[in-house]
């Protein structure tokens, strides 16, 4: 041991070389890590396919099992299968809900499941504070009582109860939540101004395998028929549709032709018009899509929204193609506050961005050159990776952590499309790890509330 951890981790880019191939795409990370937790919402196994082995899934398979799941690998590859029988606590430890905000999605399934559930309260992040009110109003509208002190989030029900719960804003982790927590609901509940996402349809069809009734998935009101026995379902997870993106951005901005194989080219159907606007050939088959560019590219503007609007996880990636364009785009970010964290790194590496409030203008066409830089987060530093790519000479991508977090075997993939990419330091971790000073909800501070 050299003393090194995940956490030193560095990718070195050396750019100039057109991306060509085809990549085959992982399960979504933010579909698989809410079927994981949707798995306790019944005592028989789950078998869930085309699981992506990225780090944030390891911190979910870690957290099921602080919970008191088994959940296990079946073979060697991407299948887990998932047991929350009898023992299952209602407790989300702190050390766990910090290291991936996402956790806040056990919240539905503990409390339909066991009428309880205490999670700790999910610090900000690097994009902004990223509330949790919405998540908190509609279990109360199902009846649930919610406490919050020391840190925690205490939600208790004697039954839910099914209700129409509309929400503010069509918020994916709170439709989510609301789901899961509406089948074990008394009665009918719907929920209007429901987030649309393609990962929103992956979860109601995996609660539809395990025996839910539900109906709009997709749609902006969906109906939950509430106190359907749930059973075990085997499920494959769908493509993610942000790793297909940022590999057609490399693509793009390289000069190259790629094609992505496993998602539906529908659920990416907006930015595939954006980047025919810029002037990429975009190519759309069955689970394909090919992207390739020989000419300039044209500027373009984009806002960010909720799906069906372009989405704000392929933002920044979207960024480093507009600074290769003929002219200044201008990017809206309305889904997170601070989310262009990305941008002094970027203009390190030679953009020309400025920022103002929840709008960036990228003046283009810039060249590239590399340098060190600091993945900020997990989709900025992709964007760093995709401006190594067309940079001049080597780009040192530090804190590749975040990037792991969602990107399974980037480095891999790469190669396989002919980018001259090496990771030095430790490699990902995606076996589950419990962290050493995991507490329990029956620690002192808890207790003594
Ligand atoms: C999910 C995705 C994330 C994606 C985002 C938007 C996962 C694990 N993450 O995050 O990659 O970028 O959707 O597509 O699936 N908000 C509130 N109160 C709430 C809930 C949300 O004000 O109770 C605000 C947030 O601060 C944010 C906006 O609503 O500004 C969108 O959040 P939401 O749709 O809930 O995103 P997540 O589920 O956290």
């Amino acid at each position: 041991m050299d003393g090194s951890s995940e956490h030193d981790a560095r990718l070195e880019v050396r750019g100039g070389r057109r991306l060509e191939g085809e990549v085959v795409l992982s399960g979504a990370k933010n579909s698989a890590l809410k079927l994981l937790a949707a798995s306790l919402l019944t005592t028989d196994p789950c078998v869930i396919r085309r699981v992506p082995r990225i780090t944030d899934v390891a911190t979910m398979v870690t957290m099921l099992r602080a919970l008191g799941a088994q959940a296990d690998p079946v073979g060697d590859g991407d299948v887990l299968r998932v047991h929350a029988g009898s023992g299952l606590s209602g407790c989300a430890p702190y050390e766990l809900v910090r290291t991936m905000r996402a956790s806040i999605i056990v919240m539905g399934p503990l409390v339909a499941r066991l009428g309880e559930a205490t999670i700790a309260m999910p610090g900000g992040c690097n994009i902004g504070p990223r509330r949790i009110d919405f998540h908190i109003r509609g279990l109360e509208k199902l009846g649930a009582h919610i406490d919050i002190d020391h840190g925690f989030i205490r939600v208790h029900s004697d039954g839910l109860k099914g209700a129409v719960v509309p929400l503010d804003y069509p918020s994916v982790g709170a439709t989510e939540n609301l789901l899961m927590a509406a089948t074990a609901a008394e009665g009918e509940t719907v929920i209007e101004n429901a987030a649309r996402e393609p990962e929103i349809m992956d979860l109601c069809a995996f609660l539809a395998g395990m025996g839910a009734e539900i109906e709009g998935a997709g749609t902006s009101t969906i109906h939950i028929a509430g106190g359907r026995p749930l059973h075990g379902v085997d499920h494959a997870v769908i493509a993610d549709r942000i790793e297909a993106g940022t590999y057609l951005l490399m693509g793009a901005a390289t000069s190259g032709r790629v094609t992505t194989i496993g998602l539906d080219p529908a659920h990416l159907e907006l930015f595939l018009t954006k980047l025919r606007a810029m002037g990429v050939q975009v190519e759309e088959g069955e689970e394909r899509i090919t992207v390739s560019r020989d000419g300039p590219l044209a500027p373009v503007d984009i806002s960010t929204l909720p799906h069906p609007g372009f989405a704000t996880d392929l933002q920044a990636q979207t960024m480093v193609l507009l600074s290769l364009a003929e002219g200044t785009s201008i990017i809206t970010e309305n889904v997170f506050e601070n989310r262009f964290v990305v941008v002094d790194e970027l203009n390190r590496l030679g953009a020309g961005i400025e920022t103002s409030g929840h709008h960036a203008v990228i003046a283009g066409p810039r060249s590239l050159s590399g340098t060190v830089v600091e993945a900020p987060d997990l989709r900025g530093g992709a964007a760093l990776v995709t401006a190594g790519l067309v940079a001049d000479g080597q780009t040192e991508v530090r804190s590749v952590y975040h990037i792991d977090r969602g990107y399974e075997d980037l480095t891999g993939k790469l190669r396989i499309l002919g980018a001259d990419v090496s990771r030095a330091g430790e490699g990902p971790r995606t076996e589950p790890e419990m962290p050493a000073s995991l507490k329990s909800c029956d620690d002192e501070a808890v207790r003594s509330a």
